[in-house]
């Protein structure tokens, strides 16, 4: 069997895809910063046969993904007809616990259509497929919006926007104009419950559909789009947290709004924010923070004022997070081969 190996990192949006339609079309377009330690490392080995795929996660088989995967290589078997016919033995991990209430179908389905991409382009003596940052971003969104913006870094922009050239849909593209001091965020992500999340995302998504604030919501997310390009060309730190911030009110509002509704914080999460709130007017320091369709915080800040921002967090958050899990995360470049 020939095996190929890729390892994908999550990402944190700071602009949300919140809504889609058609063959996972975002209804706005969402920015995202890429990450670097929580990531999945996939392995795929394959020798040709009868299209049959077993899935094993961190060693334990898992026919339930098996089936996901087995539509998505069937969905990109219309793109890359090498990968018809092929057996497939995949392996993957993830760099974070299990439990830390941050599964990651970003890093999961973008290291899975890196890997089904080299597989191709071995299959079909071709490196096109796996290097290619555009056509492997539209085979991961297939599999997950979010995927789409893993595939390389610092930034990714995902959905056409007037905002920017050469933006889609289709496929996230590369944000090359941007202050350096971007590059250098950190994100610590504070786990105020490891709980599966309470509503999964493809079910979230469809609470968008009749929902009655939808249109102003993608409207002022395509505003946000325009906005935030002009924040990172110019590096201002403060208007980059505040619209991390407005957007990630603006996410959970939606849900509090959804028919039936969803209240996605705990008390944990409120006490985080207010104590935010009040170290940022206490010390001024552009740390801010934001959130994903779930309870837990990501805490973003710029690399030059991590030593006082960890030790606030230790000595004021830790109490908040459930086992005191924090995970300290930091912008990355995107997915590295690992071997084939
Ligand atoms: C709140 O990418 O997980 O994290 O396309 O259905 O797989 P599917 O959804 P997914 O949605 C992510 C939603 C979000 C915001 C974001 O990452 O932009």
């Amino acid at each position: 069997m020939n095996e190929i190996t890729w390892r994908s990192p999550s990402n944190i949006a700071i602009v949300k895809y919140w809504g889609k339609h058609g063959e996972q079309l975002p209804a706005n377009p969402s920015i995202s910063l890429t990450l670097s330690e929580a990531y999945t490392e996939t392995s795929i080995a394959y020798q040709e046969g009868s299209g049959h795929i077993e899935f094993f996660f961190e060693g334990v088989k898992n026919d339930a993904f098996a089936a996901r995967v087995t539509s998505f290589v069937s969905r990109l078997e219309q793109e890359m007809p090498s990968l018809a016919g092929l057996d497939f033995r995949i392996e993957s991990s993830n760099s974070f616990p299990h439990s830390a209430g941050i599964a990651s179908s970003a890093s999961a389905m973008s290291a899975l259509a890196l890997c089904l991409g080299s597989v191709a382009a071995q299959v079909a003596g071709s490196m096109h497929e796996a290097t290619d940052v555009s056509r492997v971003s539209h085979f991961a969104r297939l599999g997950s919006g979010s995927a789409a913006r893993s595939v390389a870094g610092p930034l990714m922009l995902w959905g056409e926007t007037p905002a920017l050239k050469g933006t889609s849909d289709e496929f996230a593209v590369v944000v090359d104009d941007v202050d350096s001091v971007f590059e250098t965020y950190r994100d610590s992500i504070l786990i105020v419950s490891d709980e599966e999340k309470q509503v999964k995302s493809s079910a979230g998504h469809a609470l968008m559909n009749g929902h009655p604030y939808a249109q102003k919501r993608f409207e002022l997310a395509g505003q946000r789009i325009a906005a935030i390009l002009d924040i990172l060309r110019e590096g201002d730190v403060h208007a980059f947290g505040k619209l991390a911030e407005q957007e990630a009110m603006d996410l959970h509002a939606m849900m509090m709004t959804s028919t039936p509704p969803f209240l996605l914080m705990r008390p944990g999460t409120v006490s985080i924010i207010e104590a935010l709130n009040a170290y940022r007017s206490d010390t001024g320091h552009p740390v801010y923070m934001t959130l994903d369709a779930g309870p837990n915080v990501h805490m973003l800040y710029p690399n030059e004022i991590a030593a006082q921002v960890l030790e606030w967090i230790e000595s004021d958050l830790k109490k908040y997070c459930t086992g005191g899990k924090i995970l300290h995360d930091k912008v990355g470049h995107g997915p590295k081969f690992i071997t084939s």
